[in-house]
């Protein structure tokens, strides 16, 4: 029999212990023995839950319990459940989590810490999907070219409304927290860190990186109007989230940002609250892997598939993040001014002479050339100019926004728009 302690018992919590419980029979004969809830860590005894198993509010009630083999770890927060899994691995318990942001922080000295003994996470990155699996196992063969994702549920599913229904942003993020898949703190999910903690577990095992948020190109979805959906939709782009990680030579690109994708891209179908990764490898090609990235049911099927691979494996696993020795000629993070790309760009000015001409010679000086360029009128003398532009240079593009701003025809703050 195998024992679980599982700290955080949530909405993934206790459908980890439903799922163990309802599909027992069946779990038993995948994982070769019996596996039991024996404990569980909550924040406050006193709210009424349907699963029937010890409670407790001190997670070491769990990992000093000498009966429990696996903890599982749904905390949630970095520090606090750094120390938690620490303490686990010291007294030889296997770990799993699907806590991304302490995997974004930590998951170089976790392996190191956790050496011959199991720590499993399938759940941290697209929930349902099991892309760790795929990527780690599945595609080890190949050099990873790219991977491109829509990873975070609630930026999907808010694109799509303003996308589909017209709705306004704020109006939107109100009705996706209801839904539940937004994280305690939405700006995590709005402003792209909970897609950027999942894209730097994926480019550890794809690529050997070992990047902190702080290192790579982290944008959100806050400043997406209507107006840019508009012209999305006319130019034949759909607005999407994406976390992309991106082979060049021996540099990695690392980068979640609002893009334009063309419409006819497989990966800009992914709508609502779904998530969508694509894998390029250089032998198999394109792969791509499509479904829920959260939820209950979703995150704890991930879950307890680590606990039963744990269960059947008897100690002969995968290494934590892919390498059993590292990589001889190891890639490096490409700084996030260096990176290339098109870019849209709305800018709200006066409608006066003059005024398109300053903008394009600034354009001229950094570089930048105009693919598109339209022009629509706005209330009270001013227009919106949106412009699509050729390749051009992260860092330049950066400085021409700041240039722009400080223009005083310019009214306000200009938006762009990566386009991949
Ligand atoms: N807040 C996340 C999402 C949940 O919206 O996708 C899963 O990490």
């Amino acid at each position: 029999m195998l024992k679980v302690g599982v700290i955080g018992v949530g909405t993934v919590g206790s459908a980890v212990v439903e799922i163990l419980e309802a599909n027992k029979d069946m779990i038993t004969a995948r994982a070769g023995r019996e596996v039991v809830v024996r404990r569980g860590v909550v924040r406050s005894l006193s709210k009424a839950r349907a699963i029937d198993i010890a409670l407790s509010t001190d997670p070491y009630d769990v990992v000093n319990d000498p009966e429990i083999d696996i903890v599982v770890e749904l905390m949630g927060g970095v520090e606090g459940p750094f120390d938690v899994v620490k303490k686990a691995l010291e007294n030889g318990k296997a770990v799993v989590t699907a806590n991304k942001a302490l995997l974004a922080y930590h998951r170089y000295e976790l392996q190191e810490r956790a050496g011959e003994i199991a720590f499993e996470y399938e759940a941290s990155v697209a929930g349902g999907i099991p892309i760790i699996n795929a990527l780690r196992d599945g595609l080890s063969a190949n050099h990873i070219e790219r991977i491109t994702g829509i990873m975070n549920g609630t930026c999907n599913y808010m694109l799509t409304k303003m996308t589909d229904e017209g709705v306004d942003f704020n109006a939107i993020l109100k009705e996706s927290q209801a839904l539940g898949y937004a994280e305690a703190d939405p700006t995590f999910d709005i402003g792209g860190f909970d897609a950027a903690h999942k894209l730097l577990i994926l480019a550890s095992i794809a690529y050997g990186i070992d990047a902190k948020p702080e290192d790579i190109l982290i944008e959100g979805i806050e400043s997406v109007t209507q107006e840019d959906i508009a012209f999305a939709k006319e130019f034949g782009y759909a607005v999407k989230l994406l976390a992309i990680a991106k082979r060049d030579g021996d540099e990695v690109e690392l980068r979640v940002h609002a893009a334009l994708i063309n419409r006819d891209e497989m990966i800009a179908k992914i709508d609502g609250v779904m998530n969508g990764v694509s894998v390029i490898g250089d032998c198999v090609g394109e792969t791509l892997y499509y479904g829920p990235g959260a939820g209950g049911d979703a995150t704890a099927s991930a879950v307890v598939a680590n606990i039963i691979d744990i269960a059947r494996s008897g100690g002969k696993r995968s290494p934590m993040l892919g390498y059993n020795t590292p990589l001889e000629h190891g890639l490096k993070l490409r700084a996030p001014q260096a990176i290339v790309s098109k870019y849209y760009l709305r800018i709200r000015v006066e409608d006066r002479p003059g005024v398109l001409a300053q903008i394009t010679q600034l354009f001229g000086e950094y570089a930048i050339s105009i693919e598109t360029m339209l022009q629509r009128p706005s209330e009270g003398g001013y227009a919106n100019l949106l412009f699509s532009t050729h390749e051009a240079v992260e860092g330049n593009m950066q400085e021409v926004l700041v240039r722009l701003e400080s223009l005083a025809f310019v009214a306000s703050a200009p938006v762009m728009i990566r386009i991949v």
